[in-house]
Formats: structure tokens, C-alpha cells, sequence
């Protein structure tokens, strides 16, 4: 029957177009139900790749008016053409959300454009975006609706003054004063686009360091070379309100340690205070779904949902994603999504939490897998640990890209490799060297003893793991 499948996906972003390909793949009748019309969820369309679309082009801007003289390269006039900066990353946007349509019918995946809800365990009721609905049979779900920006209840979006990421990819002026709320992935990422597009750029970042759960040491390197850029920072401050008159925003904030007083003034206002799950009428509540108090879908080992009364978990109701909890990040729901997938085609789907890799796209980007010396400490854990700067590495001389360093952290017992932290040059690709060696329970000594190409910045995250044994050899 054409509306009867085996998996019906609610949501093509990352996690469900990818759960959706894997299913296909393994021969399940798959269809994919999109509210958006285009597919790739918010990573695609307005959030992993638009803004890296902005911060290379942004980058190349900066590059260009602050480096490219001590190259011997001059340039001279140079200006910003904004709306061609915008119309490429749109078309970046296209080719990917496009891109996805065309893997869709390569796996004979059929895509319903509507907004998907559980009618019952096995049918998903679509309705399309002319209001007409539509009833899909399947053996299985996958819910991977994803999560939206959270909103200040004392602060709500505008879409002009007081904005969220979505609406900071497509300002079409410069902003003369920005403020950003939140000094986490979004608020650093989408304030150095502004930044080095001319903006003045003020971050309010409540807590007292920049990027989030990120190692301490190391966030506070980068803090200092984002001000070396021009960012400022006003940390420990408690954001309050905002008054907006005409396109003139008056930001109110305390300083968290003594409740004072404080204001700073910005025609546009960034919102970035963390992400919430999807799940705005999706049926979850007729079916008696369990969700946390901040709304995660909860789901057991495989992924199955579970339910608010004492039943057993729904067997054929998987979730995956933002709307579950974990690390928001577009590459934890695709792991979810083909595990997902390989469970409920009856093979042995895993993700294995423990090396997931995190990055904030500033420059010098700021990348990490597994434990920050303050978790190592906090759960008592013996450790080694080997650094080594970027200034130092001969490549990153060569490019005059010497700001940040690696940090390497072993166990002091088995020299096991526990966490890699790096500020740096191309940290955003450095990084998946730990990753493989994390994934094979390898040592500080395996990566040490590595080939690595010279030269290349990747010499450094050798020399950060000869500096676990105190053998680091360059300078
Ligand atoms: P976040 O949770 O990473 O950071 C939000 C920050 O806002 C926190 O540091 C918090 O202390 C601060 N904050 C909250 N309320 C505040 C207030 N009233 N005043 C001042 N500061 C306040 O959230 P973000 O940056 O919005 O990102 C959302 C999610 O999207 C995260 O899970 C992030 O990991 C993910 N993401 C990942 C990216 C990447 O992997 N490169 C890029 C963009 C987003």
C-alpha cells in the first residue's frame, strides 16, 4: 500500500536524514515528513551551515584588512559587499538542502512535506501545508524534530532589534553596536561574523567564563585573543531586560556577584542563551510520552521512548537528537539516528558518548573530546597532562596562525587518553586524531609515537602527548 511503511521519520534534519538513509539502506520502506519546505532542519538551514558559510567569508574580510600586509600582499580599498556575501551562503544552503532531496530519491525515500503527530503508536497523521491531512501507516517512528532558540521571558524576540540566530544570518546592514547575549557556541560564533564585518560587539555572558562547559584554561585563552580581535567581554553579568525604543535597545544587566546595576546600549540585540526541544504538537501527550521538566524526550539504550505510566517502553517509538538529552550537536543526532535505524532493522546499533567532539568555529577555533581537567578533578580521577603552544609549531610560524594551544590529558596509571583540548589553527580538523585514538582506548604514548607529516599543525597535538612524559622536543 503506497501510505503503509516501515519507519516514517518526523524531521529531516541531521539526525532524521541520516537515520532516514541508514533505514533505507538497510532495506526498511522509509518516508521522511518535513514541516519546512526545504529538508536539513535548523543545521542546514539556518544554523551549522549558513554560519560557517558567514565566518569563512567574514574570515577572508578580516584576513584581507588585518594579515594579508605582513604577507606582502597589499590591498588596497577594500570594501564589503554584503548582499553578495549573503546570496553565496545562501546558495551554500541550497546546494545542501538540495543535495538532500536528491539523496532522498536515490534511496527511494519518499518525503511528505506537513507537520507530522502521532495519532497512535503506528500512524502518523501529516498535515500539509494547504491544511489537508494525510495518514501514514508504518511499523516504526522516528521522532527527530530537533529544538528552537530559547526565548528571555524579559527580553522576546523581535526580529529586528532583539533577534535569535536565525535572524543574525541575514541582517542586511552592519550593525553599529551589537549585543550578545550568552558567550556560548552561537553568541561567539555569530558575534565574530558582526565583529569582523565592523560591527562594535559587546558579549553578556552570565557565568564567569566564555564557552560554556569547555575547559577553563583554555577558554580563557581564547577569551583573551577574541579581545585581542576587539570582542568585548562583561562576564558574571545577569542580563534583565531590554528597552527598546524606536531601533535603539538599552540592555539592562546586574553584575552576578554584587546585584549591581549596570546598561549598555546596541541597535541590534543577539539572544543566544541555549536551545529547547521540539516536540509542539507532535501527540506526545495522548500517547503518554515521557519528557524531563525541560522538556527532553526520555528514551532507554535503544532509543525507545518511554512512557509516563509504569508500561514498558513504546518498542516501536524511537527518538533521537535535540529532542533528547545529550550534547545539542548536529553529529550526535546522525550517530543517533543511524543507531536508531540499525536497532529497529535488528542489528546492533551503539554511540559511544564518551567521544563526541565539541568546536566553536571562532578563529583560532576551539575544539574538544572527552574530559576537562575540571571534571578529571571534580570526579578524582589521577591524570597527566601534556601541553604545547601553537606558537612554537613551525607551520603555524609559517602561516602566522600562533595564537591557542593543545592540551593533552592522560591517565596518570595506563596513559589512557581521557581528554584533548586545542585552541588553534584548523582545531575543528585536528581534533578527529583524538577522537580515533579515544575510540581505540589508545594512550598518549600511541599518539606520541604517530607519524605526523612535517610541517604541520597537527605536530602539535604529538608534542602536547611527548609533553604527558615531559618529552616535548620543538622549542
Ligand atoms: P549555550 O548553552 O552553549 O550558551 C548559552 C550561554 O548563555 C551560557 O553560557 C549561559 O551562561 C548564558 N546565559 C544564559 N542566560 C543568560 C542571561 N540572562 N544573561 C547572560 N548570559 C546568559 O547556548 P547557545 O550558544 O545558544 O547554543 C545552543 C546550542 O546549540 C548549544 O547546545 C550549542 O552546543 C549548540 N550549537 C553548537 C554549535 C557548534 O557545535 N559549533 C554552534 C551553534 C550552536
Amino acid at each position: 500500500m503506497a501510505n503503509t511503511f516501515d519507519l516514517v521519520v518526523i524531521g529531516s534534519g541531521p539526525g532524521g536524514y541520516v537515520g532516514a538513509i541508514r533505514a533505507a539502506q538497510l532495506g526498511l520502506k522509509t518516508a521522511v515528513v518535513e514541516k519546512d519546505p526545504t529538508f536539513g532542519g535548523t543545521c542546514l538551514n539556518v544554523g551549522c551551515i549558513p554560519s560557517k558559510a558567514l565566518l569563512d567569508s567574514s574570515e577572508h574580510y578580516a584576513t584581507v584588512q588585518h594579515e594579508l600586509a605582513a604577507h606582502g600582499v597589499l590591498a588596497k580599498n577594500v570594501t564589503l559587499d554584503l548582499p553578495t556575501m549573503l546570496k553565496r551562503k545562501d546558495k551554500v544552503v541550497l546546494d545542501n538542502t538540495n543535495g538532500i532531496a536528491f539523496l532522498f530519491k536515490k534511496n527511494k525515500i519518499a518525503s511528505v512535506q506537513g507537520r507530522g503527530r502521532l495519532k497512535s503508536t503506528t500512524e502518523v497523521e501529516v498535515t500539509r501545508p494547504d491544511g489537508s491531512k494525510e495518514i501514514l501507516q508504518t511499523r516504526n517512528v522516528m521522532l527527530a524534530t530537533g529544538s528552537v532558540p530559547n526565548e528571555l521571558p524579559f527580553m522576546r524576540f523581535d526580529g529586528r532589534t532583539v533577534i535569535s540566530s536565525t535572524e543574525a544570518l541575514t541582517l542586511t546592514t552592519v550593525p553599529k553596536k551589537m549585543v550578545v547575549i550568552g558567550a556560548g557556541a552561537i553568541g561567539l560564533e555569530l558575534g565574530s561574523v558582526w565583529l569582523r564585518l565592523g560591527a562594535d560587539v559587546t558579549v553578556i555572558e552570565y557565568g564567569n567564563k566564555i564557552a560554556g562547559p569547555m575547559d577553563a584554561g583554555l577558554s580563557d585563552r581564547l577569551l583573551r585573543v577574541l579581545q585581542k580581535q576587539g570582542m568585548k567581554f562583561i562576564l558574571g553579568a545577569k542580563t534583565t531586560g531590554a528597552e527598546v525604543k524606536k531601533s535603539v535597545a538599552v540592555v539592562k544587566f546586574e553584575t552576578v556577584a554584587d546585584g549591581a546595576k549596570n546598561s549598555v546600549e546596541a541597535d541590534v540585540v543577539l539572544v543566544a542563551v541555549g536551545r529547547k526541544p521540539y516536540s509542539e504538537g507532535l501527540g506526545l501527550e495522548d500517547l503518554g510520552i515521557a519528557r524531563d521538566p525541560r522538556g527532553f524526550v526520555l528514551v532507554n539504550e535503544h532509543f525507545q521512548v518511554l512512557t509516563t505510566t509504569n508500561r514498558p517502553p513504546y518498542p516501536n517509538i524511537f527518538a533521537i537528537g535535540d529532542l533528547i538529552p545529550g550534547p545539542m550537536l548536529a553529529h550526535k543526532a546522525e550517530e543517533e539516528g543511524v543507531a536508531a535505524a540499525e536497532l529497529m532493522a535488528g542489528h546492533a546499533g551503539h554511540v559511544n558518548y564518551e567521544t563526541v567532539p565539541s568546536v566553536i568555529y571562532t578563529w583560532p577555533e576551539f575544539a574538544a573530546v572527552g574530559a576537562t581537567e575540571e571534571q578529571l578533578k571534580q570526579n578524582q580521577i589521577s591524570y597527566k597532562v601534556g601541553t604545547f603552544p601553537f606558537s612554537a609549531n613551525g607551520r603555524a610560524r609559517a602561516a602566522m596562525q600562533t595564537d591557542g594551544m593543545v592540551k593533552v590529558l592522560a591517565e596518570a596509571k595506563t596513559d589512557r587518553i581521557l581528554g584533548v583540548h586545542i585552541v588553534g589553527p584548523r582545531a575543528s580538523d585536528l581534533i578527529h586524531e583524538a577522537v580515533a585514538i579515544m575510540e581505540f582506548k589508545g594512550s598518549a604514548e600511541d599518539m606520541a609515537r604517530s607519524f605526523h607529516a612535517h610541517p604541520t599543525f597537527s605536530e602539535a597535538l604529538r608534542e602536547a602527548a611527548l609533553g604527558v612524559d615531559g618529552h616535548t622536543r620543538q622549542m
